[in-house]
């Protein structure tokens, strides 16, 4: 079928779509832990689509609510207007955050959830009269999506380079991989927590923490090749962060919805941030949707600042809380909690660590990183060609062995569903490993 399929008129994001037209590799079906191709095999999902599908693909319960709300309530506003999906939504999502985040902000994605937290922090320091906080903090390796908001506190000089300067005022901490140190540690590395203090003694020092609006942070970095935060390097962000009255906030778009085991990474690390950005996860990709998750006194900060029938935050998407979208979550959040999806990852994960830590001593793995069901495997590179060879183990993976993996420069990442069980793990580390022994 793909012979069939012109594929000239797409142009495909963040793809080699040269390479990718030579031969395409066409999804053509779901379900569950499987995709299915146009010349009919059926592979394994290394990693929920992008991170995304995390209750597995095609869930008849997501499917079905989308269909009866496609066929009851197509589109409504929400500007000045409302439906009742898009309220039960934000219920539902806070039902499972910390509990002190329980506003809720909708867009469409990743990207947005993020550029609206941060204006959400700008505004916030502005409607409480604080408007000398203007600079944000993020951090190298930082993945935040693609707006200009994202990319300016993002730290992967790929996305950013050719772009102009994105935001003024804008600083990165330094991200805590540390191969040196910390090679082939099982979940979260005990060397490194004093980065964190840099942002005290270095970058606020510079700066004056008077100017800060927002510290952003991925709890794991995950785009950039799953970089694990040091023991209680996030426990000290949020104490410097709370000594100088800036809002922390955690990019869950990877780590929420039970990757590590909890409904969020906060909870997993005890920590909890003053802000949540999400998507992904959150409707199960079947529809698109992000979020970002507020602590209430800073939603009512706003509400308490306008005047009578004023609009308090002048933001917002044509399609926040899109109905699709919002039956999506529901239905997402429902299915999350009725089979115990946060509680089968987090039983797993022991044997998704021990599964992933095989692969050391096979050819080229210099690193192996992982926390719940996610890893990264951090292969030595080919002299002058970075990411080559890991590319070659993603085509290997998918044309010889049927298996969908993810590769980041010369890291793979994988992050299957969590529906996942013991006999996929095995077969996911397993086919990886074959390839891997013939590099
Ligand atoms: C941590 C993080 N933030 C933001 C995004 C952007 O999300 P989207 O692609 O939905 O815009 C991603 C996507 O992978 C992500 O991993």
């Amino acid at each position: 079928m793909s012979n069939q399929t012109d594929t000239r008129h797409f142009w495909m994001p963040f793809t080699a779509n040269r390479q990718f037209k030579s031969r395409p590799r066409m999804l053509v079906a779901a379900s569950g832990m499987y995709y299915y191709t146009d010349d009919e095999r059926q592979i394994l999902d290394g990693t929920a689509g992008l991170w995304c599908t995390n209750a597995g693909h095609c869930h008849p319960k997501i499917t079905e609510a989308i269909q009866r709300q496609a066929g009851m309530l197509d589109y409504a506003p929400t500007f000045q207007m409302g439906h009742p999906r898009a309220f039960e939504a934000a219920s539902a999502l806070t039902s499972i955050a910390p509990a002190a985040l329980n506003r809720v902000f909708f867009c469409n994605d990743g990207s947005e959830a993020v550029d609206s937290a941060l204006k959400i922090a700008l505004a916030y320091h502005r409607v409480r009269g604080d408007g000398l906080r203007h600079r944000l903090i993020g951090r190298e390796r930082g993945y935040h999506g693609v707006g200009f908001g994202g990319i300016a506190v993002g730290g992967i000089a790929g996305n950013r380079k050719h772009f102009g300067p994105a935001l003024p005022a804008v600083d990165h901490l330094r991200h805590p991989l540390d191969i040196a140190r910390n090679a082939f540690t099982r979940g979260l590395p005990s060397q490194g927590a004093e980065l964190a203090d840099e942002l005290e003694q270095r970058l606020l020092a510079l700066h004056d923490p008077a100017t800060v609006a927002a510290v952003i942070v991925e709890p794991i970095q995950g785009s950039t090749g799953v970089i694990l935060p040091p023991q209680d390097y996030l426990q000290k962000l949020r104490t410097i962060c709370d000594k100088y009255g800036i809002l922390l906030i955690f990019d869950e778009v990877i780590t929420g919805f039970g990757r590590l085991g909890s409904a969020f990474g906060a909870d997993w690390f005890g920590v909890v941030p003053d802000m949540i950005v999400c998507a992904k996860g959150l409707t199960n990709a079947a529809v698109p949707m992000g979020a970002v998750l507020v602590r209430q006194d800073i939603h009512d900060t706003f509400m308490d600042a306008a005047a009578d029938n004023a609009i308090e935050f002048y933001h917002g998407y044509t399609y926040s809380g899109h109905p699709l979208a919002a039956a999506a979550a529901i239905a997402t959040m429902d299915v999350y909690r009725s089979e115990g999806l946060f509680e089968n990852a987090a039983a797993l994960s022991p044997y998704f660590e021990d599964a992933a830590h095989s692969l050391r001593g096979l050819p080229h793995v210099k690193d192996i990183r992982n926390l719940g069901l996610v890893c990264g495997i951090e292969l030595e590179g080919i002299p002058g060609q970075p990411g080559a060879r890991a590319f070659d183990v993603f085509l290997q993976c998918f044309w010889e062995k049927d298996l969908l993996i993810r590769t980041t420069g010369d890291i793979i990442a994988l992050s299957p569903p969590l529906v996942i069980n013991k006999a996929q793990i095995d077969a996911l580390f397993g086919k990886l490993a074959e390839v891997l022994r013939a590099h």
